[in-house]
């Protein structure tokens, strides 16, 4: 009996020196690989300025992207989403993590705001996930817009040009060693940083089911819906929420026409006559797309396979 405590004894001892060594290796970890800097080469763009591509930067940074989600001023969700692209930021604590949650400001200040970049370094912020620095951007999802198209992200520079520079300082993003090693250990997700990109990229044709596809990659519609759309519990959503609604075919989406779903895009409200609520389902963010692109967007979740959260 004796020896089996002692035993007993010794692996308790053991693991917990372990889970000890884990945690401060993954502390000193996460304080090393926190906002390293790449040296890596700028693929060249240029800000599209024309009228069209200014117009085209403002309909995917408003209606389909909604940057000003994270980089908007404002009270509310839905106010920051149309509010000025003037950065935000909030002091944040939760259990062990604790830090300054801070989205630059990307009005052309050339002292807090993106001024002194060059069109080619806000597209590689956008896209790879790296400052004019070459800093590794933590927060910004890059991941998701590592797919835009040279036109496209062209576009969105020469939408951000297009704004009045407003004078507004940001502290920098900041972070304590708990949450840097949870963002080293991949406990907040996977990286932003993504893969160089080194060669010309297009989008699918407009209208296709395809083209649906590289919009929904765009927008957060998946942060809700889930990756594979088949909806469920929204991430953060405050206890009592309703869960987010099945788009695959395996949903009501199966039995609406591309009329009707084009017209829930629009109304918030669904063929068989339901309110979406605005606070949930922020259906006024993407209301005012382009037939042919909700169009495009139904066309591509009438082709997922039909799955269950
Ligand atoms: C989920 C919130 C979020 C969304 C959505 C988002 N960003 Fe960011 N972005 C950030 C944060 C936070 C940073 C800076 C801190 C970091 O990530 O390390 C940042 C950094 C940037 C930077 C680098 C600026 C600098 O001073 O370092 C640019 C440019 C940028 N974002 C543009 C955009 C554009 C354009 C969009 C929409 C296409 C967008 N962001 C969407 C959170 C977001
Ligand atoms: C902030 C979270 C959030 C985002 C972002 C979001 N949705 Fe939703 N969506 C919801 C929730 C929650 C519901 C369910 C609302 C309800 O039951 O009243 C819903 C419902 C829907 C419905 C109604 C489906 C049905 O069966 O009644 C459609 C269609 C829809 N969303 C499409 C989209 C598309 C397309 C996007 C992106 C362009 C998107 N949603 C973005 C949370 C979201």
């Amino acid at each position: 009996m004796r020896k089996i405590l002692k035993w007993i004894g010794i692996v308790l001892a053991a693991l917990v020196g372990l889970i000890i060594v884990a945690v401060i290796g993954s502390l000193v970890y996460g304080s090393a690989s926190f906002k390293r800097t790449y040296d890596r080469p700028v693929y060249e763009i240029q800000a599209d300025t024309s009228p069209e591509g200014v117009a085209r930067g403002e309909y995917l940074v408003r209606t389909v992207i909604a940057c000003g989600g994270c980089h908007g001023a404002g009270e509310e969700d839905l106010e920051k989403v149309s509010g000025p692209l003037v950065g935000d930021f909030e002091e944040f604590s939760d259990g062990p993590f604790s830090g300054v949650f801070a989205t630059p400001n990307l009005t052309s200040d050339r002292e807090t705001g993106l001024g002194d970049w060059t069109d080619a370094e806000i597209a590689r912020a956008i896209r790879e996930g790296l400052d004019n620095e070459g800093v590794e951007l933590v927060v910004m999802p890059s991941a998701e817009f590592h797919g835009l198209s040279d036109p496209d992200v062209a576009a969105i520079v020469g939408y951000l040009r297009s704004l009045e520079p407003v004078r507004n300082e940001i502290p920098p993003f900041s972070a304590n060693a708990f949450v840097k090693a949870a963002l080293a250990i991949g406990l907040f997700g996977p990286r932003n940083l993504t893969e160089p990109i080194t060669a010309l990229q297009t989008s699918p044709p407009s209208g296709t089911a395809e083209y649906g596809g590289y919009l929904l990659g765009l927008a957060p519609c998946a942060f809700c819906h889930g990756e594979n759309f088949a909806g469920g519990p929204v991430p953060d959503a405050e206890p009592g929420s309703p869960p987010a609604a099945n788009l695959t075919p395996a949903g009501e989406l199966a039995g609406w026409t591309e009329a009707g779903f084009i017209m829930t895009m629009r109304t918030g409200a669904t063929p068989s006559g339901r309110g979406l609520d605005n606070d949930f389902m922020p259906w006024t963010v993407f209301s005012n797309m382009t037939d042919v692109d909700l169009g495009a967007i139904y066309k591509y979740l009438q082709m997922l396979p039909p799955a269950e959260p």
